[in-house]
């Protein structure tokens, strides 16, 4: 059995994938990747984000975002869809030129609208908003902010809400927050705000990019992701993968497998954890060389296509009672 029937087996709804672009000609990891028995779920890498969807202002275009969400579609696979608002990929229209609060408003409804439209029937989730905290629980400084206030993630969540599907899971997800710490305190906390003035919120994902060797415990993991669940929420681990300082060993191969089951662990028995996502599942695709010069090796299958210790550890738990 593969990851997936084991997730589901266990009571989740699924074990997914994140999937890129460039990997779509290569046959081998397509073969993994749409494999329904190790990944019932995808989430595109970089397809559905702002730079690409509306590359000129009220011009779109959903050609990668197609690229990974149809094939998941026709196999079966469930989509979370990533990501409507962030401060990162964002086309030079929208960057170069300062706009007035209002007309971010309404180029922010206008994105949301034809790209949620678009993508109506096609989403179990979306991420609304991502990473918009600091480490110590303050607002990140965004042209989001800077233009419109606080109040902007009020907006993403309520223009979400009027253009997706009603059983479209609403989610803001963030980085850093798998303990309970400044900034998931300061996400419960907008939460409940949120909750309090009738703003639509679903769900918490816990991006749980992790380090080999200095991950958060599986205690404090199931304590920040339960911050959200007594709200009624629920949460999903949903770009999960462990890297490693190079040289890669034997033993560091141990500590990642230790890594990656107890946050899958952690999701396991945590009620209203829905899933687990890793942030793709072959090392040469990983974003970690890039952005982290010296590590890598942070997926569960190695480049010559085996699977890693961290595999293993990954079934191992999930096939536990
Ligand atoms: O599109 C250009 C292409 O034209 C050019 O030839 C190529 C040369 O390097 O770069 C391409 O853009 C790259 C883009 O991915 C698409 O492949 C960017 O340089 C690269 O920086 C970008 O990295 C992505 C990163 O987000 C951007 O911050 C990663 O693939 C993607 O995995 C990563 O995903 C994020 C999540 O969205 C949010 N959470 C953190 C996670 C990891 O950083």
């Amino acid at each position: 059995k593969g990851l997936n029937d084991l997730a589901r087996r266990a009571g989740l709804l699924y074990f997914g994938t994140a999937v890129d672009n460039p990997s779509l000609n290569n046959s081998k990891y397509l073969s993994i990747a749409y494999d329904t028995s190790e990944f019932g779920q995808a989430t595109p890498a970089n397809g559905q984000k702002w730079m690409y969807i509306e590359p000129q202002r009220n011009v779109f275009n959903y050609t990668m975002g197609d690229a990974i969400i149809k094939p998941a579609k026709n196999n079966g696979q469930m989509r979370r869809c990533h990501t409507f608002l962030w401060h990162s990929q964002l086309p030079d229209w929208l960057t170069s030129k300062n706009y007035t609060k209002t007309e971010l408003i309404s180029i922010l409804e206008n994105h949301i609208k034809n790209e949620a439209t678009y993508y109506k029937n096609d989403c179990y989730a979306w991420d609304v908003v991502n990473e918009a905290f600091n480490e110590d629980g303050t607002y990140r400084n965004t042209l989001w902010l800077w233009t419109i206030g606080p109040e902007y993630l009020e907006y993403a969540f309520k223009f979400a809400r009027k253009y997706t599907s009603r059983q479209t899971k609403l989610y803001y997800n963030d980085y850093n927050v798998e303990r309970v710490n400044n900034k998931s305190i300061a996400i419960a906390k907008m939460v409940r705000d949120f909750q309090r003035k009738g703003v639509p919120i679903d769900g918490v994902g816990f991006q749980a990019h992790f380090k080999t060797g200095s991950t958060p415990s599986y205690e404090e993991q199931v304590a920040s992701m339960k911050q959200f669940t007594k709200l009624g929420l629920e949460v999903a681990i949903t770009e999960l993968d462990v890297r490693t300082l190079l040289p890669d060993s034997a033993e560091k191969q141990a500590q990642q497998a230790k890594d990656y089951a107890n946050t899958v662990k952690a999701c396991k028995d945590t009620d209203d954890c829905v899933g687990v996502t890793v942030w793709d599942f072959w090392d040469p695709v990983s974003w970690v060389p890039d952005v982290f010069p010296g590590e890598g090796v942070a997926c569960l299958w190695s480049a010559n296509y085996t699977k890693k210790p961290a595999y293993y550890a990954v079934a191992d738990v999930l096939g536990e009672d």
